[in-house]
């Protein structure tokens, strides 16, 4: 049996360690090396990368792809998308999804990993289309999370909705780091007895529970798994790669990663932890065995956004009252699963509850827009009086929300005018517009002032 491997260093572990800061230049050296560890995939965009990038770190993302793309001909780059709310929070009209998946192809993506917040498979359907039309690999990946509502049967009927569309491979997504080992053996026995697809595990080692996790899903039978170099390993990022490779091959299993390719990427990043330790970005905080996560399912980057959010409002001894609102909050909002954009939303309402001192007291307006209906359809039932508190007597969209939005793509076109110099620069645009907006002025000032500087940035 052969079991294959998705390093994450460059996306989640990134994202849930260091709040996705990890520049593009700091990285781009080892990428000649990563591309001959013989990983199955790189997970190395998408997710809060695209954000980060335009945000905190003055890059181009879709450059960032091209140069990943350039430096890594023979390994497949994975990206992860948020559905139909692609990088971002809300719901985007279904040309900009479809004009985002095919300009993630065209720059080099190769896999593309779907999911729903909600596990609302109406809001996938359109970029797992566009992915297959565009003859990439879709994996559609389910939310994992316990409640009183999510059962085995219930995992399987979305798992076997995906495969109706047409994926190429199941994902597990334990974006908390909850999964426990007996979970994930019966989880994926139970979709490989009724789909038959690859299956995908990706779990966090928040709770200490990762290796032991992934062990026993492949044991069930799981085909790929997501690991992070061991120097971004562990904590709220995932389990080891190179301590994966070892007990599995000491297990019997196949493993075709190079152990002197590993160790080589491992050095590369060990002096970047070192630093990111040194100036504060990485808080030991993240790094250790959190096992509250078990009764509060905070993800990885949910937890160490908390910890920032608080220290910033100089309010971090409240941390433990608002991880203990956030189940509450959950219950009330019919157990949506703690992922992105939800993770973010129960966060601060959380937060806010907590501050206030009055429970929805300060509601954001994406709770609102989740509790209209703008997200999907809530897992379970919403508590009717926070609803009404919020809402009032509203009443709720039934349908897809996707369906009552005009198209989006040559309106922001036109809205941002020559300041945009691609299509991808529109995309950046519609995604984050101040952010994007306030990159491309400062990508012009460079262009004016510092021409070879900025045909250097280029060719990078
Ligand atoms: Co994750």
């Amino acid at each position: 049996m052969k079991v294959q491997f998705t390093e994450t260093v460059l996306r989640d572990a990134n994202q849930s360690l260091i709040a996705t800061r990890l520049p593009y230049a700091k990285f781009a050296p080892i990428l000649s090396a990563m591309d001959r560890a013989g990983y199955y995939s790189l997970e190395c965009w998408g997710g809060a990368t695209f954000d980060s990038c335009l945000r905190y770190l003055d890059e181009d993302p879709w450059q960032r792809l091209r140069g990943i793309r350039a430096a890594c001909p023979n390994t497949k780059l994975q990206m992860l998308l948020r559905g139909q709310n692609l990088l971002g929070y809300k719901h985007y009209p279904d040309d900009v999804v479809r004009m985002f998946v095919a300009k993630s192809v065209e720059n080099g993506i190769d896999i593309i990993r779907i999911f729903d917040a909600l596990n609302d498979m109406r809001n996938i359907e359109v970029a797992v289309d566009e992915t297959l039309k565009r003859g990439a690999h879709a994996s559609g990946a389910l939310c994992f999370t316990t409640s009183p509502i999510h059962s085995l049967d219930a995992f399987v009927k979305v798992a076997r909705q995906m495969a109706d569309m047409g994926v190429q491979s199941i994902c597990i997504k334990d974006m908390a780091g909850i999964m426990g080992p007996q979970e994930a053996y019966d989880l994926v026995k139970a979709l490989k007895e009724s789909v038959s697809l690859p299956i995908v595990v990706h779990t966090h080692n928040t709770t200490g529970l990762g290796p032991i996790t992934l062990v026993k899903a492949v044991e069930a039978g799981a085909d790929v798994i997501d690991t992070a170099i061991s120097s971004f390993s562990g904590g709220t990022s995932q389990p080891a790669t190179e301590t994966l490779a070892y007990a599995l091959g000491q297990m019997g299993y196949q493993v075709d990663l190079d152990d002197k390719v590993l160790k080589e990427i491992n050095d590369y990043f060990k002096p970047i932890k070192d630093e990111d330790l040194k100036s504060g970005l990485l808080s030991p905080l993240v790094m250790g065995t959190e096992t509250d996560a078990l009764t509060y399912q905070v993800p990885g980057g949910m937890l160490s956004n908390l910890v920032a959010q608080l220290t910033a409002q100089k309010a971090l001894g409240r941390l433990d009252e608002v991880l203990a609102e956030i189940p509450k909050v959950r219950a009330d909002l019919g157990y949506p699963p703690l992922v992105t954009p939800m993770s973010q939303m129960v966060g601060v309402q959380a937060t806010a509850n907590v501050l206030a001192g009055q429970r929805y007291k300060n509601v954001s307006k994406e709770i609102k827009s989740y509790l209209r209906g703008e997200y999907g359809q809530a897992p379970g039932p919403v508590n009717p009086e926070v609803r009404k508190e919020i809402l009032g007597d509203e009443a709720p969209i039934t349908g897809r929300y996707a369906d009552l939005l005009k198209p989006g793509f040559e309106a922001a076109k036109a809205e941002i005018g020559p300041l945009a110099q691609s299509d991808e620069d529109v995309l950046s645009y519609i995604a984050f517009p101040a952010q994007a907006e306030a990159f491309f002025q400062k990508r012009r000032e460079r262009e004016t002032h510092t021409y070879s500087y900025s045909i250097r940035r280029v060719d990078e």
